[in-house]
């Protein structure tokens, strides 16, 4: 990980009030779009939240925690974590919240004006500009963006060095991913999705409605079917048994939703037992439905996920919709996240205004006016086809969140994204330039997150090549979209991956065809996707009629429903489920389960981006799943 306060430990040991001012996070860049206006008025009130540093979060002791459960030879592979035994190991030190209550009173603040979280996570302080500006030794400024939505931020701010290592983040500071106002009437700006602030395109791709769907199996060359996926993957498995036990979570947010009409549609043709079926609906912060705004920017994303999922588990196992953030202020993963675990739950001060929704939705009285923190019990599988750029975020906000996945994988459950759909490139076919900033003629590699957090699983997109059988080895996607890949700028390679990432950095990469920096070439940094299911030419019902859909939006609920189907198993012979599996899916024995992908590329800024192999590529991962394999492997494992 990018360590952005190296300087700091050498000076704890100095008397607290001589101790250095050290930089605590700088931004390189303005993200597109952005113009900084003026100085921010000094007798402004920020609403200052400091993130303290939470114990054993570090990379290397969430590695072992996760490989003592996770890990296929590990004795307790399945003994996951309580939430509570989560909670209470994770709690910030008493250290660590005097050392920062002592500072800012020290730094001339009343104390009764600064508040610690009921969490312990976050000490609070409504502070002037002018305050504000003083304890961090920064500047804020206004900004404004092309469609008129104000911000403000600072370019970079520090920390006293013996503050620092009890302080992961400080908001609002650096950060810029503001979910553009939701309250403005104009489309571009209501279907704005989750890491795509407005600029990105929307995926999944649409490319037109179909009239004839083609006898199933033998053209999924160019359409894709359930029985097109259940024949590529040997995925057979028609009679869950474990239905009331086992879960499975979609993830979808708001304006994006699913056409009731749509659903019965698809199933009339695929899966007839279902016409009727819904999924359960699991709302978070005001989460809706919403059937006011129609197209396919609102229902393409969700109809596809929700056919797909719900059909390939069959009727016997529901499918949970976790629809999060209302139509007023949208939301973010951490909005996800704090309803998933009461102790990221956030409400007293750890969302990001600039990042994530925050409920109550206190400037729009029709918006949501509650605030859902651990109000849910996780799935055991959770998709998301949503992402972010890892360069929209900082470092440190990153850091933060992918920790939580990783607790995720303590309690047991299987966290998958979509690895993006512009190859090596961003959303928005983005790249990176070298001060940091993104355009779409940038030359540098833009990875996606949280694809490139090591405690997911990262899902990229294959196909059946144009005029194939199913019977043929898939390609990586090569049609309308190009499988999201590469090397993180942010993460350490985890150790379940350093053996294949060096063999292909090694066999393929060495010398490398680019010039240095377009990539992280380092070999130690974490590499991306970890698997990998078709994304191209789904057949969809949306918006009343059959459509092709490209994107690995396609891929990740596909590669759930067949880990869903795994955990059926091994439920109904009274196992856990299968939770993080990446330390599983990168041991030798399960390598070989998935179906190598070896011919294709991504291509992107301006590049024909990594090539598939054999092994272990950043464009397929290990390959796709092939369910006939797999199945018995996870029934013999703890
Ligand atoms: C900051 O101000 C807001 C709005 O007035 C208030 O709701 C909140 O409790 C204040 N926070 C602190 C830490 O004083
Ligand atoms: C879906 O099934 C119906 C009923 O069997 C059939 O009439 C229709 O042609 C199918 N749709 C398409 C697009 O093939
Ligand atoms: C697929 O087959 C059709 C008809 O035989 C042919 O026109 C087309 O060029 C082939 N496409 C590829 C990519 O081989
Ligand atoms: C590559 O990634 C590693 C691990 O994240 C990091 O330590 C290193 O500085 C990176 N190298 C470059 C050139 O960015
Ligand atoms: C991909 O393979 C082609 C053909 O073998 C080779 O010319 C190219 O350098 C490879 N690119 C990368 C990034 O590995």
């Amino acid at each position: 990980m990018l360590v952005l306060f190296s300087l700091a430990l050498a000076a704890v040991a100095s008397a607290q009030t001589l101790s250095p001012s050290v930089q605590h996070g700088k931004r390189s860049a303005l993200p597109a779009g952005w113009s900084r206006v003026r100085r921010h008025a000094p007798d402004a009130v920020l609403p200052l939240r400091f993130g303290l540093t939470q114990p054993n979060a570090d990379m290397n002791t969430l590695q072992e925690l996760l490989n003592d459960v996770a890990h296929p030879d590990s004795p307790n592979y399945g003994d996951h974590w309580t939430p509570a035994r989560v909670a209470e190991y994770f709690a910030p030190s008493k250290e660590a919240i005097h050392a920062v209550l002592s500072w800012i009173s020290e730094s001339g603040v009343a104390r009764d004006r600064v508040r610690v979280g009921k969490t312990k996570g976050w000490v609070m302080l409504n502070a002037t500009v002018a305050e504000a500006e003083s304890l961090l030794n920064t500047e804020y400024h206004v900004y404004e963006h092309d469609s008129g939505t104000e911000h403000v931020a600072c370019d970079a701010y520090h920390l006293p060095a013996h503050v620092v290592p009890h302080v992961e983040i400080v908001s609002p500071t650096i950060d810029f991913n503001a979910i553009l106002n939701k309250r403005s009437t104009s489309v571009t700006s209501t279907h704005v999705r989750v890491g795509q602030p407005g600029t990105g395109t929307v995926n999944p791709v649409f490319a037109g409605k179909i009239s004839t769907i083609f006898d199933e199996l033998e053209h999924c060359d160019k359409q894709i079917t359930p029985a097109c996926l259940r024949a590529l993957y040997k995925f057979v498995y028609p009679f869950p048994l474990a239905g009331n036990k086992n879960s499975y979570g979609i993830v979808e947010y708001t304006p994006q939703a699913y056409v009731p009409a749509d659903l019965d549609q698809f199933f009339a043709n695929f899966s007839s037992d279902l016409v009727g079926s819904r999924p359960v609906l699991e709302s978070i912060d005001g989460g809706v439905v919403q059937d006011v705004q129609r197209g396919f920017n609102f229902n393409g994303e969700s109809d596809l996920d929700l056919q797909y999922g719900m059909a390939l588990v069959t009727k016997r196992q529901k499918v949970t919709l976790y629809q999060v953030g209302d139509l007023s202020m949208g939301a973010s993963f951490n909005n996800l996240l704090d309803a998933l675990d009461g102790s990221f739950c956030s409400f007293d001060g750890g969302d990001d205004p600039l990042n994530d929704g925050i409920y109550p939705d206190v400037a729009d009285p029709t918006g949501y006016q509650g605030n859902d923190c651990g109000t849910l019990t996780p799935a055991h599988v959770i998709s998301t086809s949503y992402g972010y750029n890892e360069a929209d975020l900082s470092p440190a906000y990153t850091a933060r969140q992918c920790a939580e996945y990783a607790k995720l994988g303590l309690l047991g459950v299987t966290v998958l994204y979509s690895s993006g759909d512009h190859g090596v490139a961003g959303n928005g076919a983005n790249c990176l330039n070298p001060d940091g900033s993104q355009t779409t003629d940038g030359k540098i590699f833009n990875p996606s997150f949280p694809s490139t957090c090591p405690f997911i699983t990262s899902v990229g997109a294959t196909q059946v090549n144009p005029n194939a059988t199913i019977f043929e080895p898939e390609s990586a996607c090569e049609q309308v979209i190009f499988s999201g890949g590469g090397f993180s700028n942010y993460f350490a390679v985890p150790d379940y991956q350093k053996g294949v990432v060096e063999g292909y950095i090694n066999s393929h990469l060495n010398p490398s065809p680019y010039a240095a920096g377009i990539y992280n070439t380092s070999g130690t940094s974490r590499a991306y996707p970890d698997l990998s299911a078709n994304g191209a030419n789904y057949v969809v019902a949306v918006d009343g009629g059959f459509g092709l859909v490209y994107g690995t939006s396609a891929s990740s609920p596909v590669v759930g429903a067949i880990l869903t189907m795994i955990n059926d198993a091994r439920l109904a012979i009274g196992k856990k489920p299968i939770g993080f599996i990446n330390p599983t899916i990168y041991s030798p024995a399960f390598q070989g389960a998935f179906n190598d992908i070896t011919t294709g590329t991504n291509p992107g800024c301006g590049t024909t981006g990594f090539n598939a192999t054999k092994g272990y590529d950043p464009v397929t991962g290990l390959g796709t799943p092939n369910f006939a394999k797999l199945l018995p492997l996870w029934l013999l494992a703890k």
